[in-house]
């Protein structure tokens, strides 16, 4: 296949949602339609052990969620899917905001009973800003859940972004037995499960004017489903794939991964309608997938993921070209040139060694340390520079030092390796040569920090969480930082290029701050600076 061909049958997405929407399930049944697993529940063993195989740690299995990102690969139908798997719980980090610069689409998870939740908003913003094509899954619709159109509302008003029904539930007050698509004017009615989704779902499938669907629904379905559809092409969104690309237009589709009611067919419609490998920004100017000259970024890195080896996995993207195994690539920020040997791809915890990969395309390599994330590696002359990633202001704080002083060797090492791994960020306490205060967007950041350390260097933590939930970067315009006024209540640190930071109890004096100290800016991010 030509490397065009290559680019052409990849899709590369994440899937978004609220813990419990239902995205090891999909997950699951999408590994399912693909062959990649013969019996759904082989992803996630169900009720005794609540974790996904892509999970890796130790603590994931021990609280059943999923802390690091993941990838799973499969093919369906002549296209190459590459799942980026986000973490669904709560207490997100980094890591997920980092997968999502990976991802060429994503796939919105909602339950139709629950409707859009908090962590479907906040993954769905950085999408947003992204600007990457969304698709919407409203999942669960084998159980009681919200009239349609209210959810179409609800995604609209409260995400801002418009919603095109590609099917529809059929189905009075939430008890559904099929699906309307649109396109075709068809009909699917599933048959019931009694396998509690394990395998393919049996379906009659026809179309809409077909006499037997008025003998197999109840009167008052049919002419219910007749009335939304009317309503729907009259008053609804059109459809306008151009919209979709920009992600302005979200298409929208209901089933139910459990039961597999309509996974098949938003499976290949999203095959059909998600980007390929997209072109990606570089300081150097604009790299289209299909130009010969392999490039990668890196999104993840993974330390220790089998503790025994102490093993380092860099897992990166790869923008153009074509990858071939052993290949020497450039490392653009050391400029030091390195071969990628054992280059890993992953089927939930089977890795395999790959000899080739394309565009769209996750591949792990093995690195002792010079690599960090949003590092760039190519092949050729021509120098590659990606976009920095941006950098996302944490909300929480904490002051960290080793209880054990004489483990402070290995205290600096565990800290500069996961601070170079992005799993928290980290300052300098300014007047302390024993602790470090650290950063991070969720609490369990700092539990997987301590758990790390302990287990993987062997340094016991002491964490002091302090109260400040603002972290501004000041640029000082020719100022002396040492000059900021009415700062008692903040405090001052440096981050890893030495650039001075004040944290700050709340927005509120935040503000009074700003107001106090003309001289300087403040910002949000060191991207601003
Ligand atoms: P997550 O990864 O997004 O957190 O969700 P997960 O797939 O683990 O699903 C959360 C719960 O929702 C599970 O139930 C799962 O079976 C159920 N679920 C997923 N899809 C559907 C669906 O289409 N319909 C219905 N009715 N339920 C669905 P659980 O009781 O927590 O686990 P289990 O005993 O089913 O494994």
């Amino acid at each position: 296949m030509s490397l065009v061909d290559e680019v052409n049958s990849r899709r590369t997405f994440a899937i978004i949602s609220h813990p419990d929407a239902g995205k090891t399930t999909l997950t699951e049944k999408l590994l399912l339609y693909g062959g990649a697993i013969h019996l759904a529940g082989s992803v996630k063993a169900r009720k005794t052990t609540k974790h996904a195989v892509s999970d890796w740690m130790e603590i994931e299995k021990q609280r059943g969620i999923s802390v690091t990102s993941s990838v799973l690969q499969f093919d369906y139908e002549g296209h190459h899917i590459n799942i980026l798997d986000t973490p669904g719980h709560q207490d997100f980090s980094e890591d997920t905001y980092r997968t999502l610069m990976a991802a060429d689409s994503a796939v919105m998870l909602i339950d139709v009973a629950k409707g859009v939740e908090a962590q479907t908003k906040k993954l769905f913003r950085v999408c947003k800003e992204r600007g990457i094509p969304i698709f919407t899954f409203v999942n669960k619709i084998d159980h009681f859940g919200r009239n349609p159109f209210d959810l179409m509302d609800e995604i609209e008003n409260t995400l801002g972004i418009h919603a095109y029904p590609m099917n529809w539930p059929i189905g009075l007050n939430g008890n559904y037995q099929g699906i309307y698509d649109r396109a075709t004017a068809s009909i699917e009615l599933f048959e019931k499960d009694t396998s509690h989704g394990q395998r393919k779902l049996a379906s009659t499938k026809g179309s809409a004017d077909d006499p037997i669907f008025k003998e197999l629904l109840d009167e008052d379905v049919h002419q219910g489903l007749i009335d939304d559809i009317e309503l729907l092409d009259m008053a609804g969104d059109e459809f306008d794939m151009e919209k979709v690309k920009a992600g302005q237009l979200t298409p929208m589709f209901f089933g139910s991964a459990m039961t597999n009611f309509g996974v098949k067919p938003f499976l290949e419609e999203f095959l059909r309608l998600a980007p390929p490998p997209q072109p990606r920004k570089a300081k150097e100017g604009v790299i289209e997938p299909t130009n010969d000259v392999f490039t990668s970024f890196v999104f993840k890195i993974q330390a220790n993921m089998n503790p025994q080896h102490h093993d380092r996995i860099v897992f990166m993207r790869i923008c153009s070209g074509q990858f071939e195994k052993g290949m020497t690539v450039t490392h653009r920020q050391t400029g030091k040139t390195l071969r990628l040997m054992q280059p890993q791809q992953f089927l939930a915890t089977e890795r395999t060694i790959v000899d080739e990969a394309y565009p769209g395309d996750i591949i792990g390599v093995f690195d002792g340390g010079t690599i960090g994330v949003g590092d760039t590696l190519y092949a050729g002359k021509k120098q590659v520079t990606f976009q920095d990633f941006p950098t996302f202001p944490p909300e929480l704080f904490a002051r960290i030092r080793a209880k054990d002083s004489m483990k402070r060797k290995q205290f600096l090492k565990g800290m500069t390796q996961l601070a170079q791994e992005g799993a928290v960020q980290i300052y300098e306490n300014l007047g302390s040569m024993e602790s470090y205060i650290v950063g991070a967007v969720g609490q369990l950041q700092f539990e997987v920090l301590e758990y790390r350390l302990k287990h993987e260097y062997g340094v016991d933590l002491e964490i002091n969480n302090l109260p400040y939930t603002v972290a501004r970067w000041i640029q000082t315009n020719g100022h002396d930082y040492k000059d900021l006024k009415n700062i008692d209540s903040a405090m001052i640190v440096k981050d890893h290029k030495q650039r001075v930071v004040l944290l700050i109890a709340n927005e509120w004096q935040t503000n009074w701050i700003v107001e106090r100290n003309p001289d300087f800016t403040f910002c949000t991010t060191p991207d601003e600076m």
